[in-house]
Parts: structure tokens; C-alpha cells; sequence
């Protein structure tokens, strides 16, 4: 059985901290952030939001939009790693609030669960609710998976750069008319690591970000190899010589923890498969440089950072390559698209693949180009770390959806924060009564329980 994206919904905290002001205030080059990481805005949650409430919202515009039911729905998962409970899952206070539109009970019938891996365990929601409807265990009601993340980091700390905050909601089916999923390719690459991480009762992780960037890139690779080997041997995928597997994708997703990021690991991915390749012989012609091999030939990601000598070929190396008419090619045609999302709103973590899928639907559409029938790849990370690379195939009715995609309506007005409104929301000085957008027909938080008995209970409400 066939089973896929019906529709894809976001929502995004209408406030923002811009690359300008939080250069200016941190001392930073503002090109740093606008081009050398590709962020020009960074969504942040007002005091009366949290991820739960993001989600919610999510699902209600693509309940309200497709005029569904809660007897549509049979599962309700959310992918998060921003938990504000170890036991209590979030879809809980998902369903919680949308009872609260549809009616006590009204999804009582409807399992679930909060899945955790960093940024990837979105993708395993979806790739699990993808086999329950495969598997014909659906009777006829679709999914909703909604990743939802707010990603903060340290005052000062590198990472602070990269923030971000929003939820994204796919709608699941057997009759998919987004995208449908090729089956039995998905493939996963898993390492016992701590490139980042959040420590029970801390709100901001641990980030070794430079590790991070490379461990990513290296799990997608070793994920992209299986997934090589199941497309070949499923006979979905026949390359021909001097071809390879990206040859084949149309379109690339990948994670995206800052815009940028993207295009680095996609350089990466395209570097190690055109190696083998005769094409490899003109690129290097064009470059004028070998490729750089670091000293210590264990490789492993410690020697290799280590390696200044190394790193500094490497980045001139990949900077040369990224430019060769040959890679721009790849990059403007399959991968472009996605970034333009993340450059407006920042890291979503489990979002942010889900929010540049949305992304280059949107913009390829605008640029007139027909989606039918076109391969997508997705190149998922979750640091901890874990991998997961997938493809599915545009449908035919995919234009009923994405004729309608507006991002900048969709996210609504949005109201710039100056840098003293910027820390107070970041150091949780702002009450949650003092919120400082009002927004209309959206959930949001009223109190978080203090007392002994009661502690951490979350009360939500609906903004008539
Ligand atoms: N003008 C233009 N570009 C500039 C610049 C300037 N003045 N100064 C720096 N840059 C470029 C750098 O060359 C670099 O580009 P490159 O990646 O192509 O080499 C980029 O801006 C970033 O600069 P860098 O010095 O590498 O930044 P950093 O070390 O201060 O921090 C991160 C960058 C991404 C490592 C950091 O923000 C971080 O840790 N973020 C969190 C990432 C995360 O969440 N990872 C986990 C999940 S995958």
C-alpha cells in the first residue's frame, strides 16, 4: 500500500530577533550571520509559548484547512527535543489543547506518542506512521506527525547565532497528494556521541558545534551509502556508469540547523560521490588543487579537526569546489529552494528538514518549474547521533497544495525585537501574562503550575 504527504502546515512565533541587531549587540560582522551562516532572521516564542502550544497550533491550520475531523485522525505523534516533562509526552497537551476547539474526547481514539533523537526523530515519526498505513493498520484515517522545536542557546555561546523557533505538521495518508514515499530504501546510519546535548533540568544544550557540523556530515554520508544499496537492489534506482545516486534525486533536503549548513553538507555528499567518478578528474582541472587527505589516517573526527594544516586546505578546497559551474548547477537546482525558509526563521531542529521541504516546494513552484513525477531526497541528522536518508515522489495533485503556499502570510506580522526585549525573553524575564504579541484564534499558555502537588502543570487556552 501507498502512503505519503496529503499536506504540510506550519506555524511560526510572529517574533524575531534580527541578524543586523544581534550582530551589532554581540560585536559580530552582521556578513557573518547573513552570509556565512545564511541567517538574515531568527523566530523567537513570545512569553506565552512554548513547543507544545506551537505544535497545536500547527495541527489546527491543517485540521481547519483540510476540513478534518478528529474521527480523520487515527495517530497524533510529536517529534521533539524540546521536553518540558520526562514522563508526560507532548501530544498529550497537543490533544489537550485541540479538545479544547473539537471537544472533550474528541480524539480519545487516537494513539501516540513523543519521539526523541535531536533534530532526526521527526523522520522516524514519520517513517513509523508511513508503515502503519503501509501495513494497512490505518482503516482509512491519516496521521499527523508535527515536529516542533524552540532552539535556544547560552548567552554568548556560538550557537546563540543559529536560534530559531517553530513547529511543522505533515498530514499522512494512503492516498497521498504531495508527495508519496518510495519504500524500502530508507536507511539509517546510529553512533553513541556528544556533539550536542541537553542534560535533564538544562534549558540550553552543550554544543561542540565545528564536531557537530563534521559528525553530521559523515552519518548522512554513511546513510546515503545504504540507502545507495537498497535503491539499487529494490530496482527503484538504476545508475548507470559514470552516474551516481544524487544523479537521481531531483531535489535535495537536508537538515538545516542554520540555512548555510545545507550547502556545506551538500557539497560534502556531492564531493564523495562524484569522486569516484571521471567527472572528478575535470573539477579537480578546475579547482587547480588536489584534494586535501588529513595526516592522521585513522580519519577520525578529533585527528581531523586537529589537523589545522588539514582544515585550512579543506575549507579553501571545498570553498573552490562549491564554486565550479559544475556544483552551482546542483546547488541552484535541487537544494536553493530549501534554504529560503530557514534564512527567514532560523533553526527549527526536528523542523527545520520539514520547513525546507515546505520551503523549496513553494519557490520551485513560484519559479514555474513542474514538480510531478520529481524524486526528493532527504538528508536527516540528529546529533547523539543519528542519520536517516528517504526519497519519495511528487504526486500529481501536489498543485492543490502548493498553488496556496505563502510563507510570509503564513507566518503573519511579525514584530522586530529590540535587543533589551530580545534578553529579557531569553533569561525568561517576561511574564506569561505580559506576552508581548496578541494573537487571535491560536493556543496559547496561561500558567505553569508551582505549587508542590501540582508542579509543572501546564494550563493552555484559545484566543478567541
Ligand atoms: N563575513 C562573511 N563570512 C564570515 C565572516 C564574515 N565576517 N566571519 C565568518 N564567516 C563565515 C565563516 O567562514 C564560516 O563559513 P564556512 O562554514 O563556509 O567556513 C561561517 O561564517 C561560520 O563561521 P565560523 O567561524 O565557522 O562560526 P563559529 O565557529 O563561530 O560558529 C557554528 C558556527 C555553526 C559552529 C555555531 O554557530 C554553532 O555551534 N551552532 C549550533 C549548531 C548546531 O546546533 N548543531 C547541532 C545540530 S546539527
Amino acid at each position: 500500500m501507498a502512503a505519503g504527504i496529503d499536506d504540510i502546515a506550519i506555524y511560526i512565533p510572529r517574533l524575531y530577533i534580527d541578524a543586523t541587531d544581534f550582530a551589532e549587540a554581540r560585536g559580530l560582522d552582521p556578513v557573518k550571520l547573513q552570509k556565512g551562516l545564511g541567517v538574515s532572521q531568527m523566530a523567537i516564542v513570545d512569553a506565552n509559548q512554548d513547543p507544545a502550544c506551537l505544535a497545536a497550533n500547527a495541527c489546527l491550520r491543517i485540521m481547519q484547512k483540510n476540513k478534518l475531523s478528529p474521527e480523520d485522525i487515527g495517530r497524533l505523534y510529536v517529534s521533539t527535543e524540546s521536553a518540558f516533562d520526562e514522563s508526560k509526552a507532548m501530544n498529550s497537551y497537543v490533544i489537550g489543547m485541540l479538545e479544547q476547539v473539537y471537544g472533550q474526547g474528541a480524539f480519545e481514539h487516537c494513539g501516540g506518542i513523543e519521539t526523541k533523537f535531536a533534530c532526526v526523530s521527526g523522520s522516524y515519526a514519520l517513517y513509523d506512521n508511513t508503515n502503519w498505513i503501509r501495513a494497512d493498520e490505518a482503516d482509512g484515517k491519516s496521521a499527523l506527525v508535527v515536529v516542533s522545536d524552540i532552539a535556544k542557546y547560552d548567552m554568548g555561546s556560538s550557537g546563540e547565532m543559529t536560534q530559531g523557533a517553530g513547529a511543522v505538521v505533515m498530514l499522512l495518508n494512503e492516498n497521498p497528494r504531495l508527495m508519496e514515499f518510495d519504500p524500502k530504501v530508507t536507511s539509517t546510519s546510529i553512533k553513541d556521541e556528544y556533539d550536542f546535548y541537553r542534560p535533564f533540568g538544562k534549558e540550553t544544550p552543550i554544543v561542540h558545534g565545528q564536531y557537530s557540523n563534521l559528525l553530521y556530515m559523515i552519518q548522512v554520508r554513511k546513510a546515503l551509502d545504504a540507502y545507495k544499496k537498497k535503491a539499487i537492489s529494490t530496482g527503484l534506482i538504476k545508475i548507470e556508469p559514470g552516474e551516481t545516486i544524487l544523479d537521481h534525486m531531483d531535489y535535495i533536503n537536508m537538515h538545516l540547523p542554520y540555512s548555510n549548513m545545507g550547502k556545506k553538507a551538500l557539497a560534502y555528499m556531492v564531493r564523495h560521490e562524484w569522486r569516484q567518478l571521471p567527472r572528478w578528474k575535470t573539477i579537480l582541472q578546475e579547482i587547480g588543487l588536489d584534494e586535501p587527505v588529513p595526516q592522521d589516517p585513522r580519519g577520525t573526527i578529533e585527528s581531523v579537526l586537529s589537523d589545522a594544516d588539514f582544515m585550512a586546505k579543506d575549507h579553501e578546497f571545498t570553498k573552490l569546489f562549491s564554486k565550479t559551474p559544475e556544483f552551482q548547477e546542483v546547488y541552484e537546482s535541487k537544494l536553493a529552494s530549501s534554504l529560503i525558509a530557514s534564512s527567514m526563521i532560523g533553526n527549527l531542529y526536528t523542523a527545520s528538514l520539514y520547513l525546507g521541504f515546505r520551503s523549496s516546494l513553494e519557490f520551485e513552484y513560484q519559479k514555474g518549474i513542474d514538480l510531478e513525477g520529481k524524486r526528493i531526497g532527504f538528508g536527516s541528522y540528529g546529533s547523539g547521533a543519528s542519520a536517516m536518508v528517504f526519497s519519495g515522489v511528487i504526486q500529481p495533485e501536489y498543485k492543490e497544495i502548493v498553488k496556496d503556499m505563502n510563507l510570509e502570510a503564513e507566518i503573519g506580522n511579525r514584530k522586530r525585537l529590540t535587543w533589551e526585549e530580545y534578553e529579557k525573553l531569553h533569561e525568561n524575564k517576561v511574564d506569561i501574562a505580559e506576552s508581548m504579541v496578541h494573537t487571535k484564534k491560536e493556543f496559547v499558555l496561561i500558567d505553569v503550575k508551582t505549587e508542590t502537588e501540582s508542579k509543572g502543570e501546564r494550563r493552555y487556552v484559545f484566543n478567541e
